[in-house]
């Protein structure tokens, strides 16, 4: 099996430092867990860098779902069901058939993710149709 771990580049940001923050550690516990794959650790080591990833992803989500809200994104509905949908595939990475085809796979869902699905909120967050557009103006935009 060849998982190649994943590089966060400019072509994924967002626009929004905080969430492309969350996205490169995101990357991160990616990589380790690729790596923990690879090195071929203990199933009990194993289940705590799933842990960690799936907290930190959980959080992620949150965070990039009130952010989304606050700003009246429209796409919101399904973009958190993609969100759901990438969870459950979390989960079931804890089960007996995780391996590098698993472990491909859920690399690109969620490079997939980040470079299709949150770009769609990037090119709604700069048409400046936003609902939170109005007023104060300024790039303070982090998310609560
Ligand atoms: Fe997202």
């Amino acid at each position: 099996m060849i998982v190649k771990t994943v590089k966060w580049t400019e072509a994924m940001s967002v626009g929004v430092a905080a969430l492309d923050d969350d996205h490169k550690k995101i990357i991160a516990l990616l990589n380790k867990t690729i790596a923990a794959l690879y090195a071929g650790v203990a199933d009990k080591a194993m289940i705590g860098i799933l842990d960690e990833l799936d907290a930190y992803t959980q959080g992620h989500f949150q965070r990039e779902e009130a952010y989304l809200e606050e700003r009246g994104y429209p796409g919101l509905g399904p973009h958190r069901d993609q969100h759901a949908n990438l969870m459950a595939h979390l989960g079931r990475m804890r089960g007996a058939d995780r391996g590098g085809e698993l472990m491909e796979m859920l690399n690109i869902w969620l490079i997939d993710h980040i470079l299709r699905h949150d770009m769609e909120y990037r090119r709604y967050l700069e048409s400046g149709e936003t609902a939170a557009s109005t007023g104060t103006g300024g790039e303070t935009c982090r998310p609560s």
